[in-house]
């Protein structure tokens, strides 16, 4: 019987996740956990959770006895840079935190890495799984030690862990510090201003996935046969390849009086320009069948109805 525990689920991602694995698993068996209380009460079962303190986390998990706990308690790029240490504190000592439970509680452990995880020296098209990983930011710094974290947990003390390197992920639910976040804020600005101003130049090339995949590939990956994973935290996972411009057009294929402006940001366009332009995540396919389902076209119409959707709701 799965039972589940998610630490940030209040952000980007623990936001969509918790819900789906609610209707997956059965909502009482998923708690979520977050430092900030939820902003829908009533939702499901939820306890405040600080990562970076061993004692909370050691006893939550031994109160909730999870088989999986999905670990994204963590700060983005851009807040990361601002905040070295408590990136260092939250993303690094957090898992660690994690991954001491499990060790001896004995659950499974997902954890997100990301494209962050490769810098300037790394092959910038077609990435390779296996490749030389130099980051320059400390979030990059932090989900390189992490993966190497997790294969160590999972080598010496047999901890199930395991992990995919997200690229920039696009949702309704909102981002908060990533470098990525132009691909979420461009939607917001299109419906309520019809204009945005990107913090990229228009021909920065990142990769990037809809929300609903992204989901799925903790999920399928979490429920995989193990016995078939070589890679297990790290898998290079990715949608589609965009750039401001791209997003700019397929936007104005439904909204065509969508202006877009560019206004580079150097901390924010020096980490992205320090990232691949497009990730090969073959490994991902082959073990354990990744397949994402939303393209450019289907993730723009998805996200424009949803989006205004919410902009109704705050209007009326
Ligand atoms: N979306 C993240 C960021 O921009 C990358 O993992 O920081």
């Amino acid at each position: 019987m799965t039972r589940v525990l998610v630490t940030g689920a209040a952000g980007q991602i623990g936001s969509a996740l918790v819900p789906a694995l609610r209707e997956a698993y059965g909502g009482d068996r998923v708690l979520a956990t977050d430092i900030h209380p939820p902003t829908e009460p009533g939702a499901g079962p939820f306890a405040l959770l600080d990562c970076t303190d061993p004692g909370a986390v050691a006893e939550r998990l031994a109160e909730h006895r999870p088989t999986v706990v999905y670990h994204l308690a963590a700060l983005l790029s851009a807040v990361g840079e601002r905040k070295p240490q408590t990136a260092y504190e939250v993303n690094l000592g957090g898992l660690f935190n994690v991954l001491e439970a499990a060790r001896e509680q004995g659950f499974a452990v997902f954890t997100p890495s990301s494209i962050a995880a490769f810098g300037p020296s790394t092959p910038r098209d077609g990435t390779p799984q296996d490749t030389l990983q130099r980051p320059s930011t400390m979030y990059g710094v932090t989900k390189v030690a992490g993966e190497l974290l997790c294969d160590y947990y999972h080598t010496r003390f047999g901890v199930d862990t395991r992990g995919v390197r997200y690229p920039g992920i696009i949702s309704a639910s909102p981002p908060g510090g990533g470098t990525t976040d132009y691909a979420v804020e461009i939607f917001f600005a299109a419906v309520e201003r019809g204009s945005y101003t990107s913090f990229l130049s228009a021909d920065t090339q990142l990769d990037m996935m809809y929300m609903p995949d992204a989901l799925r590939a903790a999920m399928e990956l979490m429920e995989a046969d193990g016995t078939g994973l070589a890679h297990r935290n790290a898998f290079n996972v990715t949608a589609m390849q965009l750039t401001p411009a791209t997003l700019g057009d397929a936007i104005r294929r439904h909204l065509p009086d969508f202006r877009l402006g560019f206004d580079p940001d150097p901390v924010r366009q020096a980490i992205a320009d320090s990232w691949p332009r497009s990730l090969d995540d073959s490994a991902a396919r082959e073990e354990w069948g990744w397949r994402p389902e939303y393209d450019l076209e289907g993730m723009t119409a998805d996200m424009l109805r949803r989006v205004r959707a919410r902009a109704q709701v705050r209007t009326s």
